[in-house]
């Protein structure tokens, strides 16, 4: 299931704003990869070029090639909604969908994606959907119910059991714990370590504890300056990132010493 992700050569725009400049990265599958980098920096838009969510804005488009397993998901021909099921995408905010019940909201991308399921099959997947994102059993009694309903930590794994219901092979979190609580935070990252070991995560954060605590390797983007483009400046394992980064801004920046 999990992939192998290789950005080459990539520019992003939104209409002739070059918002990221030349970005090129391998992230392997099986492994957690965390983003970090000043507020602007591009973070956010870089992940969303990861599974094409970034064109769904006007006149934003991008220059170069992201392969999934060696396949251009920019290639002529690929289909956007079949790149988006093959890497899913968690928000900052969490957001079921507020009429659905928490059932509803774990098969809501099974159906999206037009696939008429049995009562058997649908109650496979949300189980294991919801046993993977380690909210089974808080919610197993009250599947009905509105997903709203939940507290902001469990929506979140709402979300995530909603994303890997699709059994994407890519997971891209864009700060998926900033609305929670600390406790609600670590269930997340106990969650992450777990979910490692069958996808491709990337994770944008900006708590330094965290991408130290549940990612292998770590990316440090910058920008020079408002209206510059967001650029790679080190990509390397974590421990490294923190403890022995080559680049000044990067030492500057994990170090708190920044702007
Ligand atoms: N929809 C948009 N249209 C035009 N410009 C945008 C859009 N979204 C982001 N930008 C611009 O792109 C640049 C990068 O923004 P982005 O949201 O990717 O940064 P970020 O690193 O995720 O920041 P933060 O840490 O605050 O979330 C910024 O200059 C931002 O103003
Ligand atoms: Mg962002």
């Amino acid at each position: 299931m999990s992939k192998r992700i290789e950005v080459n050569n990539l520019d992003v725009y939104y209409d002739k704003f070059k918002a990221v400049e030349d970005v090129n990265m391998v992230i392997e599958p099986r492994t957690v990869t965390a983003f970090i980098g000043p507020s602007g920096c591009g973070k956010s838009t870089f992940l969303r070029t990861l599974n094409r969510m970034h064109e769904v804005i006007p006149k934003a488009w991008v220059d170069g090639e992201v392969l999934l397993d060696g396949n251009n998901l920019y290639g002529p021909g690929v289909d956007p909604v079949l790149v988006r099921r093959q890497v899913g995408m968690v928000f900052q905010r969490p957001n079921p969908f507020p009429t659905m019940s928490i059932r509803e909201n774990v098969l809501a991308g099974l159906k999206l994606n037009n696939r008429s399921l049995s009562r058997s099959e649908a109650d496979e997947v949300v189980e294991r959907s919801l046993q993977g994102a380690n909210l089974w059993n808080e919610v197993k009694d009250r599947l009905n119910l509105p997903g709203s309903g939940l507290s902001g930590g469990q929506q979140q794994r709402l979300c995530i059991a909603r994303a890997i219901a699709v059994k994407p092979d890519v997971l891209l979190m864009d700060e998926p714990c900033s609305a929670l609580d600390p406790i609600s935070t670590l269930a997340i990252e106990d969650l992450i370590a777990e979910l490692k070991q069958d996808y491709t995560i990337v994770i944008v954060t900006h708590n330094m504890q965290q991408a130290s605590r549940v990612s292998d390797r770590t990316a440090f983007f910058n920008i020079a300056g408002t209206g510059k483009p967001g650029k790679l400046i080190e990509y390397d394992d974590t421990t490294t990132i923190f403890e022995n980064p080559s680049q000044k801004d990067t030492e500057d920046y994990v170090s708190g010493r920044f702007g």
